[in-house]
């Protein structure tokens, strides 16, 4: 193929952990969406990185099927991108193991998410601290030029970047052997926070069930969710992050969700009042959502999934065995 003609490679991930919430989805699976159609994208159900914390092996099982199943019903579509399972693909875990002999201790440690996670639990494994290395692996396996992803994720694509150079610097002679990757992440939304506390990230761990929205959450529950979300005492609706945090998160979601601009949406519901503003938010997450679910739901029960999977499964291993190779020749772990 002519090389003016070849789109650039994108890549990103998602953990089956539970259930994506609207945050997942406004700062980073929409845009997966949007972008196969430019870009030679390859999205990953990272399911090694779901077991740096405890989980429930049948759950698990059955969290990546349903992940795969929902990439699916938002409509990434398999004849443009390539969906695929992490553990089907051996070459990641392969890297991994390079990518840390190169590493140092004291920059997995500096990782914000490592310390957030690691102070939350009891004790810790070695494989949450590694956890980078790993996505380090996942990006340069697929020669990605750009990383769709929401703005928790800006310090590890900040790791990745300087592995690149320090890779290419040390093995290169010369020669870009590894792709540096820059991040996407959307102009607004990037980082929806919880509706119980608009300081904290909406996360899909959150104990708190009113905390978020998830993609699977029936009408009556978005609506109710919704409703309970915090505002402020101020009773209009503006844009401003610093006095209005709550509310210009809940602005966030809305525009994500109505295709609107956030200056549109506050001139129509400045003076509206906190309850019209959230039954007109929930109302948009509802006509986004509803379809989605009812193809999920198909999927889940047809064999087209296994199917979809196993041709990405094998057009996923092509291609990291191509960069695994060329890793692997260039610091000598090769005799023949
Ligand atoms: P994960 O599974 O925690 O989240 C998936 C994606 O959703 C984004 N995200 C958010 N965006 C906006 N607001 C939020 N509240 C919010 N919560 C999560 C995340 O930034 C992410 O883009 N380490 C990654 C998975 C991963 C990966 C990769 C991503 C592994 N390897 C390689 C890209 C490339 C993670 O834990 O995402």
């Amino acid at each position: 193929m002519r090389l003016d003609l070849m789109k650039a490679k994108i890549f990103s991930g998602v953990q089956p952990t539970s259930v994506p919430t609207i945050g997942n989805y406004v700062g980073a699976m929409r845009q997966f969406v949007e972008l196969q159609d430019d870009y030679d994208a390859t999205y990953c159900i990272v399911n090694q990185h779901a077991i740096t914390v405890p989980q429930d092996p049948a759950k698990l099982h059955q969290t990546t099927r349903e992940l795969a199943a929902l990439y699916l019903a938002l409509g990434i579509d398999p004849k443009k991108a390539t969906i695929f399972v992490q553990s089907d693909v051996p070459a990641h875990t392969q890297a991994a193991w390079i990518i840390l002999c190169t590493t140092g201790l004291g920059e997995l440690e500096r990782m914000t998410q490592f310390k957030d996670k690691s102070t939350k639990q009891e004790s810790v494994n070695a494989g949450l601290l590694c956890y980078p290395a790993l996505m380090v692996a996942d990006i340069i396996l697929y020669d990605a030029a750009y990383v769709p992803v929401g703005e928790d994720q800006k310090q590890h694509l900040e790791l990745t970047r300087n592995y690149v150079d320090r890779f290419n610097q040390r093995y290169g002679k010369g020669k870009e052997l590894l792709v540096k990757p820059e991040i996407i992440t959307p102009k607004s939304g990037g980082r929806v926070m919880s509706l119980q506390d608009p300081f904290s990230k909406m996360s899909k761990s959150d104990t708190n069930a009113k905390a978020t929205i998830s993609l699977l959450d029936d009408p009556k529950t978005i609506l109710k969710k919704m409703k309970s979300a915090v505002t402020d005492s101020v009773g209009q609706v503006n844009y401003d992050r610093e006095n209005q945090p709550a509310v210009s998160n809940l602005l966030d979601i809305f525009s994500a969700f109505s295709g609107r601009s956030i200056d549109s949406l506050v001139a129509e519901y400045h003076e509206a009042g906190y309850g019209t503003f959230k039954q007109a938010i929930a109302d948009s997450i509802i006509a986004t959502l509803e379809p989605i679910q009812a193809e999920y739901h198909r999927l889940l029960t047809s064999s087209t999934l296994d199917d979809i999977l196993a041709d990405g499964a094998k057009k996923a291993n092509q291609q990291a065995n191509k960069v695994l190779a060329r890793m692997e020749k260039a610091i000598g772990l090769t005799y023949r």
